[in-house]
């Protein structure tokens, strides 16, 4: 058998960061970026190989790095022994950058051992191995990164006090067009949060209004997006571009972007994921993505993307 599996990449439009405090946060899958394995039998006995084809590396099941943990929970959660084969997994999805590469490869593996063995996950099962794996070795993430890559669909997202989540599928009527910047600057997600936890720590009463007043501002953009006002939904891509700037996680990097693409006509921009570099993003009209696009990256952007929000079923 041979046969092949991806899983999306991600954009978060409104609430990284105050996510993790408990506040809602609204998320879309990016396909134009994406996790690939495909799968290969092999005889009897040979085991599995996980072979990251771009980085020239390869795993066996028993491996201490994270995609051999989080393959041996999928199996056991499976209820199915090692099977007999090698996955070869690539991504096309830039590492540290905002757009979900850990979750995007986690999801494909997982998906890729239940296909070996015959079953079919749900989309819950998916992301709630991915979330574990990710709780292991990137302490304190907020799960949102897992639950739209796993569901694939637009999502508003909050995870409760007593730990679980609430996904509420997102709606809107017509195509939105985003343009997504990317600095180039690689960001560990895990470093960013990090710091911001550890000065939360020191002075809390000084971190609570912004992230409260994230929270709200990304009630009002499902409130936008429902209502198909972009002028509207851009301007709270602004203001939270603002107070994620407040909390320490923009960059001079990413400013320059976000301003360049206000200054060429976008409704509204601000970071999009950790910060302190990987991407941004800039809701558009249509007919103006593409000079938004250029002047991205006539203000450092080493890649733009053009993609849309669809229309829910
Ligand atoms: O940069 P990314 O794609 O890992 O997104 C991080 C989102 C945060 O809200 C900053 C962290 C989290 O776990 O939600």
């Amino acid at each position: 058998m041979e046969m092949e599996l991806r899983a999306p990449g991600k954009l978060i439009l409104g609430g990284e960061h105050a996510v993790v405090y408990g506040q809602p946060a609204l998320a879309m899958p990016f396909a134009a970026l994406a996790a690939t394995i495909r799968i290969e039998r092999l005889p009897p006995g040979a085991g599995l190989t996980v072979a990251a084809e771009d980085l020239g590396k390869r795993w066996r099941l028993e491996a201490a790095e994270p995609l051999g943990a989080l393959a041996r929970a999928t199996l056991a959660r499976l209820g199915a022994a090692e099977p007999d084969a090698i996955l070869r997994l690539s991504s096309t999805i830039p590492i540290a950058s905002g757009m979900g590469s850990g979750a995007a490869v986690g999801t494909v593996l997982v998906r890729a051992l239940a296909a070996l063995c015959g079953q079919e996950l749900a989309p819950s099962e998916v992301s709630s191995l991915v979330y574990e794996s990710e709780r292991a070795f990137h302490g304190t993430p907020s799960g949102i990164d897992n639950t739209v890559i796993a569901f694939a669909r637009p999502i508003l997202f909050q995870r409760r006090d007593d730990g679980a989540a609430s996904i509420e599928p997102l709606t809107c009527s017509t195509s939105w067009t985003f343009v997504v910047g990317d600095t180039g600057v690689a960001s560990p997600t895990r470093e960013v949060v990090g710091d911001l936890a550890r000065r939360r720590s020191q002075a809390p009463s000084a971190y609570e209004a912004p992230i409260a007043a994230i929270g709200a501002l990304v009630e009002q953009m499902a409130q936008a997006l429902h209502h198909d006002d972009g002028p509207a939904f851009g301007a709270l891509l602004d203001a939270n571009h603002g107070l994620l700037a407040e909390l320490g996680v923009s960059s001079p990097e990413l400013d320059a972007l976000v301003a360049a693409a206000r200054a060429a006509g976008a409704w509204g921009a601000k970071l999009s994921g950790a910060g302190w570099g990987g991407v941004m993003l800039a809701l558009v009209a249509p007919q103006l993505a593409a000079t938004v696009a250029q002047s991205l990256h006539a203000a450092g952007a080493v890649r733009t993307w053009i993609t849309k929000l669809e229309p829910s079923l």
